[in-house]
C-alpha cells in the first residue's frame, strides 16, 4: 500500500511574530512570517500591539502559506499550534484561530511547546541535513530564554542548566539599548562585531557554579563602562561602536562556551546542537564550529531561517506528535508559561 501523504500546518504566534508552515511528512513546503515592525518605536514588545497585529496578520498569513505549499486546505491532515510559552495575548490569537479551523475542516489539532520547538526544528527534513542522535545537548539561546537542554527523545528533555536572571537575547538587546541601537539589537551588535576587534575591551564575566547563566551583571558592568567612557569623550560610543560590539558578542560567546563544554564533560555527551534566536548569532556559530576541531564535538547548526520564530519548527512538533497521535481536545488552551518538559 503506498503511504499516505501527511500535511500539517504550523500555526506561531506566542510573541511578535505571526507565522504559517506547511509541512508534508516533515518536509518543507511554505514557511511564512510577518515581522511585526511596529514593536521598534517602543524599544520593546508591546504585549496588547502584539495581539492586535496577530488578529491583523493571522487570516492573510495563513492563506499564503496554503497557498505557497500548492495545496488545498482539504488537503491539510492536522493542524498544529503554539500553546506555550509566551505571551498569552499573542498565544490566545492562534490558538483559537487553530482550534476554530480545524473544527472547521474536521481534522485533528495538536498543541506544540514553543521551546521544544526551536529545538526540534533540528528534525525538519532537509537534504544534506544531519539530525542529531539521541541523547545529545541543545543549548537554546532566545530573547527569553537561556537553557542548556539534555534531550533523551523527542519528548523527553531536561534542563541542566538556565539563566538566572537575564535571557542572553536580552542581555544582547539591552546592550544594544545603551547603545543607541534599535529594537532588537542583537542581529545588529552581531553585524557590528563583524567589524570590529574582539580584544579591544575586557568585560568582568559572571562567577557562577554549575551549569547556570547569569546575565544580569554583564549588563549592568557594560552600563559603567560606557559611562565612564563617555565622561571623558561624549563620542565614545559613535567613534568605537564596532569594536564595543565585537568585544561584547566574544563575551558573552565565551560564557554560553564555557558553560557548553562544562556540560559535556558532566554528561559526557559531545553531540550538540544550538536552537532558538540567539542561535543565529555569527560568534556562537563559528565558536561551534571551531568545537568541531578542537573539542572532537559533533556540532548541529540550524539554518538562520530556523533561528528565530517560524512555524515550520511548529509544524515539525505537530507531524511528530501526529506520528504518535497525541492530539488536543475541544477545551484546549493557551499557557504563559510551560517548561520545556512538559509537553
Ligand atoms: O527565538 P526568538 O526569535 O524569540 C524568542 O522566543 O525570544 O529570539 C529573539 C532574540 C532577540 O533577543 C534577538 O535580538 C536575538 O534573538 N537575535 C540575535 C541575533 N538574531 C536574533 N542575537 C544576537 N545575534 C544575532 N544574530
Ligand atoms: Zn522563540
Amino acid at each position: 500500500m503506498k503511504n499516505k501523504s501527511i500535511y500539517i500546518l504550523g500555526i506561531e504566534s506566542s510573541c511578535d511574530d505571526t507565522s504559517a508552515a506547511v509541512l508534508c511528512n516533515g518536509k518543507i513546503l511554505s514557511n511564512v512570517i510577518a515581522n511585526q515592525e511596529i514593536h521598534t518605536n517602543y524599544g520593546g514588545v508591546v504585549p496588547e500591539l502584539a495581539s492586535r497585529a496577530h488578529q491583523q496578520n493571522i487570516v492573510p498569513v495563513i492563506q499564503e502559506a496554503i497557498q505557497r505549499a500548492n495545496i488545498d486546505k482539504k488537503d491539510l491532515t492536522a493542524i498544529a499550534f503554539t500553546r506555550g510559552p509566551g505571551l498569552m495575548g499573542s498565544l490566545l490569537v492562534g490558538t483559537s484561530f487553530s482550534k476554530s479551523l480545524s473544527m472547521a475542516l474536521e481534522i485533528p489539532l495538536i498543541a506544540v511547546n514553543h521551546m521544544q520547538a526551536h529545538i526540534l526544528a533540528h528534525f525538519i527534513e532537509e537534504k544534506n541535513q544531519q539530525k542529531p542522535p539521541f541523547p545529545f545537548l541543545c543549548l537554546t539561546i532566545s530573547g527569553g530564554h537561556t537553557q542548556i537542554v539534555k534531550i533523551t527523545n523527542y519528548f523527553e528533555m531536561e534542563v541542566i542548566g538556565e539563566t538566572l536572571d537575564d535571557a542572553v537575547g536580552e542581555a544582547f538587546d539591552k546592550t544594544a539599548k545603551i547603545l543607541g541601537l534599535p529594537y532588537p539589537g542583537g542581529p545588529l551588535i552581531d553585524k557590528y562585531a563583524q567589524l570590529g576587534n574582539p580584544n579591544t575591551y575586557q568585560f568582568t564575566k559572571p562567577k557562577m557554579d554549575g551549569l547556570n547563566f547569569s546575565f544580569s551583571g554583564l549588563k549592568t558592568g557594560i552600563l559603567y563602562f560606557l559611562q565612564r567612557n563617555l565622561k571623558e569623550n561624549p563620542k565614545f560610543i559613535e567613534e568605537n561602536l564596532y569594536d564595543i560590539c565585537a568585544s561584547v558578542q566574544r563575551t558573552i560567546v565565551e560564557i554560553l562556551m564555557d558553560k557548553l563544554e562544562k556540560a559535556v564533560k558532566k554528561t559526557g555527551i559531545s553531540h550538540v546542537a544550538i536552537a532558538g534566536g540567539v542561535s543565529a548569532n555569527l560568534g556562537i556559530r563559528k565558536s561551534l564550529e571551531n568545537a568541531e576541531l578542537t573539542k572532537k564535538w559533533t556540532t548541529y547548526i540550524p539554518k538562520f531561517e530556523f533561528t528565530t520564530d517560524n512555524a515550520a519548527m511548529i509544524a515539525i512538533v505537530g507531524y511528530l506528535k501526529y506520528l504518535e497521535n497525541d492530539f488536543e481536545f475541544d477545551n484546549t488552551s493557551a499557557t504563559a508559561r510551560l517548561k520545556v518538559s512538559e509537553s
